[in-house]
């Protein structure tokens, strides 16, 4: 079993003997490295722990017992169910505190001189446990569906799900070698995709594999399909060989992105031109809808047709208009201001045309962020991943739902 995604808190913060534990479990698989040694501020912290839906808490027993076991309890009432809450102690800790802890809602007290071996164990068995009793899969926060779709042919909406993707990682440190978010790219253009091209790795059969024999995908069939760059960003590719455009159901495509909802913090779909049925599977799951579109007449036409098309069924899907080719103007144009009046929603992001790091990056097949990283092409999709971001975390969170774990 994979220790599941677990955002680690520390409440209060560390007197010291405990951060030992504290690293043990960050090395754990699938830690987000950015939530690692979070200092809360002690016990008023809790608000902020719980808006973040943890479902891994580890809380350090101070010098005061009794403050530890309310602030046990208090965690306790506001966690989800299944939530594993960890008290850290020193040896001193009577047997007496220990059982009142455990009353209190913490799962299990261990001692802070417990090997980093042992830890991980208990960890392991916890999971396992903890899961049993609910009956249910852990849950953690579902990713984020991101979709791409263009109003025409090479307009840019690969080029763009490529390095959104790359962007949403949210690359860190030094040389930007840390993410701190798991991103899969999922090119569902299952004839006519380039993802695999775009970023230079070999095209998986997976999904035309799913398609002609029929199979609903599962954990295993996630690991096989998907190939991790050094970047971290994992990929799930459109197959090399041909395959008819219906080749997948609705059941299939939704279980495909259910699994990697449950896996990943952002999954960017790369969807085909064409209207297939199993789109609307898609559809339904997509947080946040991205349209790349030019600014002509045919093109805003076909977005109208297309926004029609989508929300149709999926009422209160969020359209993003993204035009590439085209440089943020100072003042919107006539044209700009009757399309965006057409469309009933602004032109969001701007993508100029920018053709030599476009091309640089697809020659290199790296993202637009390494292979051409101060051209203006790759600033404006930089700027359209923060605005993104900020966009999805203001959204209503998506219901949960259960997922098998990967
Ligand atoms: N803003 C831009 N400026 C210049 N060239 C671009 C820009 N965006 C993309 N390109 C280039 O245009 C070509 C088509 O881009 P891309 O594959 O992203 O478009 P698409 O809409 O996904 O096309 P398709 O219809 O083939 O799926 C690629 O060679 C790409 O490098
Ligand atoms: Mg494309």
């Amino acid at each position: 079993m994979k220790a599941k995604e677990k955002p680690l808190t520390l409440v209060p913060p560390s007197e010291g003997k405990a951060s030992s534990v504290f690293e043990t479990l960050s090395t754990l698989p699938h830690t987000p490295l950015s939530e690692k040694f979070r200092d809360l501020g002690g016990v008023n912290g809790l608000a902020l722990t719980l808006e973040d839906n943890r479902d891994f808490v580890v809380i350090e027993v101070g010098a005061d017992v009794r403050r530890s076991i309310v602030a046990v309890k208090a965690l306790r009432e506001r966690l989800e169910d299944g939530a594993v809450l960890l008290a850290i102690s020193d040896d001193l800790i009577t047997l007496n505190d220990v059982r009142q802890l455990e009353g209190a809602g913490a799962t299990k007290v261990l001692p802070d001189s417990i090997s980093a071996d042992d830890l991980r164990e208990v960890v392991e068995a916890l999971t396992v446990k903890e899961r049993d009793r609910s009956g249910a899969p852990y849950h953690r926060p579902l990713g984020k569906i991101i979709t791409v779709a263009q109003t025409r042919g090479g307009i840019g909406a690969t080029t763009v799900a490529v390095n959104l993707a790359n962007e949403l990682m949210q690359e860190t440190g030094v040389f930007k070698k840390k993410t701190t978010k798991r991103v899969a790219l999922v090119d569902l253009d299952i004839q006519f995709g380039s993802v695999a091209s775009f970023l230079d790795i070999e095209a998986s059969d997976a999904l035309h594999q799913m398609g002609a024999e029929n199979t609903e995908p599962d954990a295993l069939f996630l690991q096989q399909a998907l190939t991790t760059l050094t970047s971290g960003l994992s990929v799930l590719t459109a197959p090399a060989r041909f395959m008819p455009l219906d080749g997948l159901t609705v059941e299939q495509v939704r279980a495909v992105l259910e699994l990697l909802q449950a896996e990943f913090d952002y999954v960017v779909v790369d969807l085909p031109h064409a209207l297939v049925d199993w789109v609307s599977g898609v559809l339904e799951m997509t947080d946040r809808l991205m349209l790349v579109t030019d600014s002509s007449v045919p093109a805003i036409n076909s977005a109208y047709r297309l926004i029609n098309f989508f929300t149709e069924d999926h009422r209160d899907l969020q359209i993003d208009i993204i035009v590439s080719h085209e440089k943020k103007p100072v003042v919107l144009r006539k044209h700009h201001t009757a399309a965006s009046k057409i469309l009933e929603r602004p032109l969001q992001g701007w993508l100029p045309y920018d053709p030599v790091a476009a091309r640089e990056a697809t020659d290199r097949g790296q993202p637009l962020a390494r292979a051409a990283g101060r051209s203006p092409l790759a600033r404006s999709i930089h700027k359209l991943g923060q605005t993104t971001l900020e966009a999805l975390s203001s959204s209503t969170p998506v219901v949960k739902k259960e997922t098998p774990h990967v």
